[in-house]
């Protein structure tokens, strides 16, 4: 199995055209103050919530990809969907106003949010979004198998209007819809690149990367990386939605295609995949005292917001790591923030109810 250089992976990822919406590299630096309170590891931060589209996050790397394909394709038109608050959703529509593609939103109801317009809600009115609204069944995700059929109605519109839509999936990694390779998952293969390089301009080796996960494509990219980079590094995906078995073959199936796509000669293996599900707690989107204090703990500590759904979580799964001594001291540890703040404000009761218990 090969084991590829920061300058050979970047030539293959070069192989795949990408449009230009973010700002990079995204900053890494160290988190002195957390890593102090926290007694170690030597914890670093990568700032995917500041590539500058639409508040930023880990979807406007994918979608540099993914709008490059959908104008390739002479698509006019973008449908996708996700839940109510879907930072996914929000950045596609933000990345098709850039390319002058109408973006259609089907947003469902899996959790106990308001519909009032705030947050990502407000955010997808203001690009002046075309916005579905449906009921679903509480803490349920929809995946690509299953939305194609649940969305026909909305495709066919489009199409019968003389339009051609461009279905994409939710969290854009897993081939399926109008995207037949893992873009989402390729841009992250690339962002391992990026922080391997600005790790290594300070000295530093990076032992283990931390992220939420949630459909797959940012932890599929970034094992990638690190298998095709010869897997000195841990990348540990907090999974924010799905148990540890099926998202962990999820995951696996998307690596697998990366790889393929990007004719690595390289295979991961299932057991490259870490998932922890244990941090799931009461499901998806919903927001606990863990989740509370972990946002409260990074925004005293470094003046860093997180979000309430995804990094939120995947920060109160670091403090528990660390309180249990998961790592030692002298581990570097890359937190990977992944976006999503806009998220705080439509959860801001629970976040407040939550500060003050
Ligand atoms: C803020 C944020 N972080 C992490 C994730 C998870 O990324 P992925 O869908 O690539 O697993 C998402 C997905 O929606 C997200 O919005």
């Amino acid at each position: 199995m090969a084991s590829y250089s920061i300058s050979e992976l970047k030539e293959k990822i070069k192989s795949f055209p990408k449009k230009d919406l973010i700002q990079r590299p995204t900053p890494f630096y160290k988190l002195e103050n957390l890593s102090r309170a926290l007694g170690g590891p030597q914890i670093y931060i990568k700032r995917d919530d500041l590539t500058g589209l639409a508040f930023g996050g880990n979807k406007s790397r994918k979608l540099e990809y993914i709008m490059q394909d959908i104008l390739d394709k002479d698509s006019d038109v973008v449908i996708t969907w996700a839940a109510l608050q879907s930072n996914w959703c929000l950045q596609t529509a933000a990345a098709a106003r850039k390319y002058g593609i109408t973006p259609i939103l089907v947003l469902f109801k899996i959790y106990d949010l308001p519909e009032e317009y705030d947050g990502n809600l407000l955010l997808d009115s203001l690009l002046g979004a075309d916005i579905r609204i449906r009921d679903a069944e509480k803490g349920k995700i929809i995946r690509e198998e299953e939305a194609e059929e649940l969305l026909a109605d909305v495709i066919d519109e489009v199409k019968r209007k003389g339009l051609k839509p461009y279905f994409a999936p939710i969290g854009g990694s897993m081939v399926g819809g109008s995207m037949d390779t893992p873009l989402g998952s390729i841009s992250y293969v690339d962002a391992y690149v990026e922080m391997i390089e600005q790790a290594s301009e300070l000295d530093v080796e990076v032992n283990c990367v931390l992220h939420a996960s949630g459909s797959g494509g940012t932890q599929a990219g970034l094992t990638v990386g690190a298998v095709a980079m010869g897997k000195k590094v841990r990348v540990l995906g907090i999974s924010v939605s799905e148990d540890k078995k099926s998202y962990s073959e999820r995951v696996w199936k998307i690596s697998r295609d990366t790889e393929e796509s990007l004719h690595l000669d390289i295979q991961t293996k299932l057991n490259d995949v870490i998932v922890l599900d244990e941090y799931l707690k009461e499901g998806y989107g919903v927001v606990n005292k863990d989740v509370s204090e972990a946002i409260r703990i990074t925004a005293e500590n470094e003046g860093i917001f997180l979000d309430p759904v995804y990094t939120g979580k995947a920060m109160a799964a670091l403090i528990d790591l660390c309180e249990k001594g998961h790592f030692t001291k002298a581990d570097n540890v890359v937190f990977f923030h992944t976006g999503g703040t806009a998220a705080l404000f439509p959860n801001k009761h629970n976040l407040m109810r939550l500060a003050r218990t």
